[in-house]
């Protein structure tokens, strides 16, 4: 697989709010290759919407990083280049517009498509995402929808400047079971067909291991291990992993 990117020694820091010396991320050397599934995993606070934040550009402007964020062509635009579905699901959605039109502006600002066009568009990608009554849900504001629906539309609306690799960042963990295996079905699927790079949150090694081709394991900042599932699950080089695997294993997987 061809490299799109490279971390070297990469941190991030958050300046102000009182302990100035806590690094949010510290010394990560990561290599992420285009088309695949990267998993990112590990306890809350680890650091996984940091570098997913990091990533798209969007960290906030007390954020400084250190070490080195080499892509391999230009770097990605945020809505464009990458989308990106945000951990809290109404993140992406402006509470107080009918999600079609928020779908729409990012059609017609990444897609270079007129109004009209974009709203057309926007009814595809919501069907894209299986929402059943696109005209309807179109109409919708956020509140109107379901906890499934929502995250449906933020998929349709990181999705809607057609990028090259999507971010989810726990995009299912507000979910039921049911509702949450099918949402991840549909990622899967739509980056599979797409070619799409996926970079993938969660803090459930079991739920990635069924569909990664590589997982990235972080403990408070650090990158802990890397490698396929099966090297992973069956053969978790570092103690943590293992205490992550064990716990799930604790409750039957
Ligand atoms: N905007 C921010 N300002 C200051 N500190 C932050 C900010 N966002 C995160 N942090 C801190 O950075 C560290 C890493 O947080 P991050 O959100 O990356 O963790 P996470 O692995 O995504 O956790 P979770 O699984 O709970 O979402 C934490 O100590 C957190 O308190
Ligand atoms: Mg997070």
């Amino acid at each position: 697989m061809r490299r799109l990117l490279q971390l070297k020694e990469f941190g991030v820091a958050y300046e102000g709010g009182g302990d100035n010396s806590a690094l949010a991320l510290e010394a990560v050397d990561l290599e992420i290759r285009a088309g695949e599934k990267l998993a990112l995993v590990g306890e809350s606070g680890s650091g996984k919407t940091t570098l997913a934040l990091a990533l798209a550009s969007l960290l906030p402007s007390h954020a400084r990083r250190f070490g080195t964020m080499a892509w391999e062509a230009s770097e990605p635009r945020p809505g464009g280049d990458i989308g990106f579905v945000f951990q809290d699901p109404g993140g992406s959605l402006n509470p107080v517009r009918p999600v079609g039109d928020t779908i729409a502006e990012v059609v017609r600002i990444h897609r270079h498509q007129d109004r009209r066009t974009a709203m057309r568009m926007t009814l595809t990608l919501l069907d894209q995402v299986r929402l059943p009554d696109p005209e309807r849900i179109a109409r919708a504001y956020p509140h109107q929808l379901s906890g499934g629906q929502r995250q449906r539309v933020a998929l349709a609306a990181a999705l809607a400047g057609d990028p090259k690799i999507l971010v989810a960042d726990e995009p299912t963990s507000a979910l039921d079971t049911v509702v949450q295996a099918a949402v991840i079905e549909l990622i899967q699927s739509l980056t599979t067909t797409a070619g799409m790079t996926l970079i993938f949150i969660s803090h459930d090694i079991a739920l990635v291991s069924e569909f990664a081709d590589r997982i990235a394991v972080f403990r408070s900042g650090r990158l802990v291990e890397v490698g396929t599932p099966d090297e992973i699950i069956f053969a978790p080089g570092q103690a943590y992993t293992r205490h992550l695997i064990e716990a799930h294993r604790a409750v039957g997987f």
